[in-house]
């Protein structure tokens, strides 16, 4: 990861040197954007309540650290979950202003946890059509609470297992998918296979963001797949996160940008 992260800060670029109108504008309105919104503080607030909870779960993880058996259970504190599975605040601030930015109607998050991430997304767009899938249902628990006390009232938790409630859900929609979060089960083949699945409901103006995109080597190579996917027409890597856009105006183009 540390060598990785090295690469990544030599190659990545700043807005400077980028030619696209469109991905220039992105850099310096979403993620260069060091504004101080007021939901900040209030998702912010919810979250040193989740840091200081020392209550204990019983969790069970369905993701890349599951056994054989495709699952592993183990007993954490809240205050655990939040420090070591939430988003940090900085690319939570982040996926705040994209949603903010590209306002979509369509959201989707894959693995919610206890709902860090969910709160900065789900503020961004309040009118937005928002579902969480999370498999651990003690965890998802605690996400609706969370989710309440900061009116983030849009959100429709789905506790179940991606391989199942993925399909239903994309079977259900009625409209293109205009959003979507992917970070819970960081294996190559469930990434690849989720991947595929969202393509096909996506339209030329949606966003995907994978987050750790070089946590694995699974991971990593899935992330060169989606890259090089043909659809695919321009990715951005921020190393904690991969963006993937669709948009047909746009050439085909990987950016590493500095963030
Ligand atoms: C890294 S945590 C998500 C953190 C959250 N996005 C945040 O930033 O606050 C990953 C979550 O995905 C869930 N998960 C992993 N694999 C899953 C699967 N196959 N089906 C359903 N949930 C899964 C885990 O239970 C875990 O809560």
């Amino acid at each position: 990861m540390i060598l990785q992260y090295l690469k990544y800060r030599l190659h990545a670029k700043t807005r400077h040197g980028i030619h696209s109108p469109f991905i220039y504008s992105f850099i310096e309105e979403v993620i260069y954007d060091g504004k101080t919104y007021p939901e900040y503080a209030i998702i912010e607030k919810e979250i040193s309540k989740l840091k200081q909870n020392r209550n204990v779960l019983e969790i069970v993880d369905f993701g890349a650290s599951g056994n054989k058996q495709g699952y592993k259970t183990r007993f954490r504190r809240i205050s655990t979950i939040a420090a070591l599975s939430g988003i940090s605040k900085r690319h939570g601030r982040l996926l705040y202003r994209i949603v903010k930015h590209f306002k979509p109607a369509t959201l989707l998050e894959m693995g919610t946890s206890l709902g860090i991430s969910t709160m900065y997304q789900a503020k961004g767009n309040p009118d937005a059509q928002f579902t969480g899938i999370e498999g651990c249902a003690t965890v998802a628990s605690i996400t609706r609470s969370s989710l309440d006390a900061v009116g983030c009232t849009n959100v429709n938790l789905i506790m179940a297992q991606f391989k199942t409630a993925l399909p239903d859900y994309l079977s259900g929609l009625a409209t293109n998918l205009d959003y979507a979060f992917i970070d819970g089960d960081h294996t190559y083949e469930g990434t690849m296979s989720y991947f595929n699945q969202l393509k096909n409901h996506v339209s030329s103006n949606s966003i995907l963001i994978f987050h750790d995109i070089y946590w694995s080597e699974g991971m990593k190579r899935a992330w060169e797949e989606i890259k090089q996917d043909t659809e695919v027409k321009v990715t951005i890597d921020l190393f904690y996160m991969g963006i993937v856009f669709f948009r047909s105006e746009l050439s085909k183009q990987d950016f590493v940008v500095r963030f």
